[in-house]
């Protein structure tokens, strides 16, 4: 029998994202001896803020080149007390998800076993969603500028761009996910009252792109209004597709909705897969934590069943998911995002043999 090979570029970050990652990696290896029908292997790359202070850039050169020759990327985070934020994402994060245009930025939220929502009587029944960010354009285009510095008629400007052909592909992307799912229910998240060009672009667009998905139902819903929705009625939701910088917010609200940030994966997705697309838990490098041991793996460990699906090993994918699943339900295994006192390594552990498990 041929063994299915998956070359994998693991790209640890900063703080604590060099300890989530090295987990993830024992938890891919693991779920990969378990299945049998293939292999992965792994090479790693330093980039992160420690090679920006030593050498003034995140990465080489040639570094997302080299990128593309993998099947996926797993990150863990970029961050660091001492660098500006802007120049951290602009350095590393997004010259990666930009250029290797990883256009579908997908993010599942979930109430996991043994996690409780800060929302009353909400259970797992009730909140079960995947928002999809346009990952691409946006407000995160990067185009504007600053002039005059430091004077009184200083100018700063953020310009957002919205192309038909990104919201077209976002929005198939989109539908397309919300028909995969039982409910087949999509909600389209805009600002058109305000923002009256390019929001009123993405409505239009909607409505086109939904000609070609009639078994999807679909709503609109402005931003502002979807904050409401999502915690007073978190049961109407199912799919759902935003902006960058919409969902970006859409998604922390939906990780602190369902429990935890310490739980919550991202997909960053080149559907068309011309290039690697990229895996990350959606914390970040948490400086008061690293070190310490005690980072919750369970976002990267999710995030490596995104990883496991989108290579096609839906075994092993879902084999993983059940193992966390089991592991969430133990609050003894529970680390201090969520209330408990696990450390990582107990965490991964946990999970580990959960999939090494006969019954797993
Ligand atoms: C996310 C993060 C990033 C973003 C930060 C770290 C710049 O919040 O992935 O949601 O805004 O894209
Ligand atoms: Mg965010």
């Amino acid at each position: 029998m041929s063994v299915r090979k998956h070359r994998i570029a693991a790209i640890p970050g900063d703080g604590i994202g060099k300890e989530v990652v090295a987990a993830g990696l024992e938890v891919l290896e693991a779920s990969a001896a378990r299945d049998g029908g293939f292999a992965v292997e792994t090479e790693h790359f330093d980039w992160g803020s420690e090679r920006y202070k030593r050498d003034g850039a995140f990465l080489p050169e040639d570094g997302v080149d080299r990128l593309r020759t993998f099947d996926a990327i797993l990150f863990g985070a970029v961050g660091a007390p001492d660098v500006p934020d802007h120049v951290t994402l602009w350095g590393l994060r997004l010259a990666i998800c930009q250029t290797l245009d990883q256009y579908a930025n997908v993010r599942p939220t979930r109430i996991l076993p043994g996690i409780t929502s800060p929302l009353r009587n909400v259970g797992a029944a009730d909140l079960d969603w995947v928002i999809v960010r346009e990952n691409s354009e946006g407000e995160y285009a990067g185009q504007g500028g600053r002039t005059h510095r430091g004077l009184p008629e200083e100018v700063a400007t953020d310009v957002a761009i919205h192309t038909r052909a990104g919201i077209t592909r976002i929005m198939r992307f989109a539908f397309g996910l919300a028909r995969s799912r039982p409910r087949k229910l999509l909600t389209v998240v805009t600002k058109s009252n305000a923002q009256r060009h390019g929001m009123v672009l993405w409505d239009e667009v909607a409505k086109e792109v939904s000609a070609e998905f009639p078994e999807v139902t679909w709503d609109k819903m402005l931003v502002d209004a979807m904050t409401v929705r999502m915690v007073v009625n978190p049961g109407s939701l199912d799919t759902i597709v935003a902006t960058n910088l919409h969902a970006d917010i859409l998604s922390d609200l939906a990780a602190a909705l369902a429990g935890s940030i310490g739980i919550a994966p991202t997909a960053n997705l080149n559907p068309e897969r011309r290039t690697p697309s990229m895996f990350e838990p959606i914390h970040g490098s948490a400086f008061d934590i690293t070190g310490k041991g005690i980072a919750n793996p369970i976002g990267t460990f999710w995030s490596t069943v995104m990883m496991l699906d989108h290579l096609g090993e839906k075994d092993a994918a879902a084999r993983l998911m059940v193992a966390i699943e089991r592991v969430t339900a133990d609050p003894a295994l529970h680390t201090p995002d969520l209330g408990g006192k696990a450390t990582t390594r107990d965490v991964t552990d946990a999970v580990l043999a959960a999939i090494r498990g006969r019954n797993a």
